[in-house]
């Protein structure tokens, strides 16, 4: 996935609908966001709301299905047997898609903004970040820059790892500790570094596992 900088002229007036380059079809149910527009008043409130309670105290409660429930009440999709750990920080809970069997560490953040997409059998560590978007620094008005990511199913980040928008993570992709991811990285793909860059191959065959992770009050 790639977003279309054909704007970043200066002096170019904003654009009334941010261009977008999507090099991968969106799966089915994956939710993702090109403006801020199209949002009600009504609905821009519940989500702020929804995500300053789940930042500010739900993501410490140490019972899972309370995190898990609340998350799914304000639009996230969660798959069955996914887990997530205490202190997971989320913005536009709506745009979250998380398939099935992942394991998500702590303090993990996801900046959705406009739709993060992680396939089954995903394992992410513990302080990773997920950035889907920013903004234009060579433009007068700064304006937002709209671009989700997707990670593969069987796709391992690392701890402290950071993934920014349109840096889709390919199936059974491994991100090294406290790499920044920038591209894509293709399927099995081993990368780390700043930026992320390819260290090796990982065997296909051991892509069969479940990471399955669920200790006592996590
Ligand atoms: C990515 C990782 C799996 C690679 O392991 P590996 O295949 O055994 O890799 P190696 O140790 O053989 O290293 C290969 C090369 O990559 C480099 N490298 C490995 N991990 C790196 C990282 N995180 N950042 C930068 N470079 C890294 C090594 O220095 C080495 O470079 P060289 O060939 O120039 O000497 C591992 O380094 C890693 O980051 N593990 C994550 C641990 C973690 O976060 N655990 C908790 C999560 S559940």
């Amino acid at each position: 996935m790639t977003v279309n900088n054909d704007q970043r002229a200066q002096n170019s007036p904003v654009p009334e609908e941010p261009a977008k380059t999507l090099t991968l079809p969106d799966p089915p149910g994956w939710k993702t966001r090109w403006s801020f527009e199209e949002l009600s008043v009504s609905y821009k409130i519940r989500n702020r709301v929804g995500g300053l309670l789940f930042n500010s105290f739900v993501t410490h409660i140490p019972i899972h299905w309370v995190r898990r429930n609340y998350l799914k009440f304000f639009g996230a999709t969660i798959g069955e047997g996914t887990t997530f750990l205490r202190g997971l920080q989320v913005m536009d809970i709506d745009l979250l898609n998380i398939g099935s069997n992942c394991s998500i560490g702590f303090r993990v953040l996801f900046d959705a903004r406009s739709g993060i997409a992680i396939g089954d059998n995903v394992v992410i560590a513990s302080d990773t970040q997920f950035i889907a978007g920013g903004h234009d620094p060579n433009h007068k008005d700064f304006p937002p820059v709209f671009a989700p990511l997707q990670v593969g199913d069987y796709a391992w980040v690392a701890t402290r790892a950071t993934v920014l928008g349109g840096a889709h993570i390919g199936r059974g992709a491994v991100v090294g500790a406290c790499a920044c991811v920038t591209r894509p990285v293709n399927d099995l793909e081993m990368v780390a570094g700043v930026p992320a860059k390819v260290k090796s191959m990982r065997n296909p065959d051991a892509l069969q596992y479940i990471p399955y992770y669920r200790p006592l009050f996590f």
